[in-house]
């Protein structure tokens, strides 16, 4: 199993595609640390219950100290960290807005999480990472960035910035010995998205008409990509975004 003895944070892991990357992961052999708001106990443990090895960590990623706590818990109980995916982040919980219409409290928020809460792991894990000889981040943007979609502006800079920061940190953590790449999903069935019905209506139907692939995305399709940058074959990329989105917009 190519992530065998590796030892793997990953945030927003309780549901949704962090879920199936934090299985994923921890199928291939990683020691796995869910971080999230809430459940993370529940989804570590109905990984432990299949017999993996993944604990859970209450934190929100927008709280400096709960994320050393994170980290220093990947350390103290499973002795090192190789992997860092930042998945955590604000997209199934938003009601599709004009720009006009966006406040500046909208922005803060979506802001807060997706890309300040992604920096703030990133520079937790950095030490990390250091005392384990290199590491691996995987930031999870959007295909949303290349296609500049409409009535969520907040979000699609969001997660522009997370595609910019994955370069900005592979040059300078390159040296280091830590990778950075970013897998951009499209628009995946996720439990937060199916608990959204006004954003399954306004989004699912032009999705699946502007995709190749004719049919649905789920957030096991996304899954493969990101072992891939966190896992031994991808020991000389750094700085990339790959887009899963069955074919929806080439990058
Ligand atoms: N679903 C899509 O269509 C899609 C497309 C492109 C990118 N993405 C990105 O993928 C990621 C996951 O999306 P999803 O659809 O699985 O979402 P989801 O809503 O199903 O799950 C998100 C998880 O993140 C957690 N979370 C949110 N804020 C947090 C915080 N401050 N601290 C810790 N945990 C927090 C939530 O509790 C939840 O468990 C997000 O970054 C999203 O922007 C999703």
């Amino acid at each position: 199993m190519s992530m065998e003895g590796q030892v793997a944070i990953v945030t927003g892991g309780a549901q949704g595609i962090g879920f199936a990357i934090a299985a994923h992961l921890a199928e291939k052999g990683a020691r796995v640390v869910i971080g999230d708001r809430r459940g993370a106990a529940e989804s570590a443990a109905a990984l432990t219950g299949r017999g993996l090895e993944a604990i859970g960590v209450q934190v929100d990623v927008t709280d400096e100290q709960q994320v050393a706590e994170m980290v220093q818990a990947a350390e103290s109980r499973f002795g090192r960290l190789d992997v860092l995916v930042n998945n955590a982040g604000i997209y199934s919980t938003l009601t599709p807005t004009p720009f006009e219409q966006l406040t500046v409290q909208d922005w803060r928020q979506v802001l807060d999480v997706n890309v300040i809460g992604l920096f703030l792991c990133c520079q937790a894990a950095t030490g990390a990472f250091r005392r384990a000889g290199g590491g691996r981040i995987v930031n999870i943007s959007s295909g949303v960035a290349f296609k500049g979609n409409p009535l969520m502006a907040h979000y699609v800079a969001s997660k522009g910035a997370v595609i910019s920061l994955t370069r900005a940190l592979a040059t300078e953590l390159g040296p280091h010995n830590v990778l950075v790449n970013s897998v951009a999903p499209g628009f995946t069935l996720s439990d937060g998205v199916d608990a959204n019905p006004t954003l399954v209506a306004g989004v699912k139907g032009p999705s699946l008409k502007g995709r190749v692939l004719p049919r649905d995305m789920y957030p096991e399709d996304l899954v493969g990509a990101v072992a891939f940058f966190a896992g031994p074959d991808a020991g000389f990329i750094t700085g990339q975004t790959l887009v899963v989105d069955g074919g929806a917009y080439y990058h």
